[in-house]
């Protein structure tokens, strides 16, 4: 592949730990890459409460069977506790709830604080004012560098609220004018 002007780009090195200049331009990059935004919710069984994170690595996968996956950082403290769950519910966040987002996103936050929710068919948290839900069970977990790509069997679904998506580009948040 060939820059207009003629001269290869440079290849982005190995990522390397301490590799601080290609890991911005990856970053720069992908984001690039216009995606949506959902809470990954469940109950601690543990609690009884509910938790979740906010994610934009969500990605439907197959239609027979049902599969969804998502990406999950090995650092995330929420994941291990969300994984202990039988099942987790995916809530596709409306253009109205980025205070959801950035709660969900918000490490050692109280997730569900002030949060308004009702119960999808399998107890999972269905968050006021999201789109759509998608209650699942993990399937597989396969470790991909410092995240983990997991890959969920749908087990229910539904839309929910009539509403705009809430829209993640390049590091900020914006709605869908289509
Ligand atoms: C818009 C947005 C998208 C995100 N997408 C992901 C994602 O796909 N995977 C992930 O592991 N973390 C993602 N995060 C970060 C998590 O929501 C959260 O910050 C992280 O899990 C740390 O919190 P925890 O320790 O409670 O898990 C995203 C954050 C934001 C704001």
């Amino acid at each position: 592949m060939h820059s207009p002007n003629g001269n290869a780009p440079t290849p982005l090195s190995p990522v390397a730990s301490g590799a601080t200049a290609d890991q911005a331009r990856f970053r720069s990059v992908l984001g690039r890459f216009a995606t949506g935004v959902v809470a990954v919710a469940g109950i601690d069984p543990v609690g009884g409460l509910p938790t979740g994170l906010a994610a934009n690595s969500f990605t439907s996968v197959s239609l027979d069977p049902p599969l969804v996956a998502f990406c999950v950082a090995h650092t995330s403290s929420t994941w291990p506790v969300l994984r202990r769950a039988e099942t987790v519910c995916v809530n596709i966040l409306g253009q109205r709830q980025e205070h959801v987002c950035r709660q969900l996103a918000a490490k050692g936050a109280a997730k569900f604080a002030g949060l308004t929710w009702s119960s999808a068919p399998s107890g999972g948290p269905v968050i006021d004012g999201a789109l759509a839900w998608i209650e699942c069970a993990v399937e597989q977990e396969h470790v991909a560098g410092d995240h983990v790509i997991v890959v969920a069997r749908v087990l229910d679904l539904d839309v929910h609220h009539d509403d705009e998506p809430l829209v993640f580009y390049r590091g900020g948040y914006g709605g869908f004018d289509g």
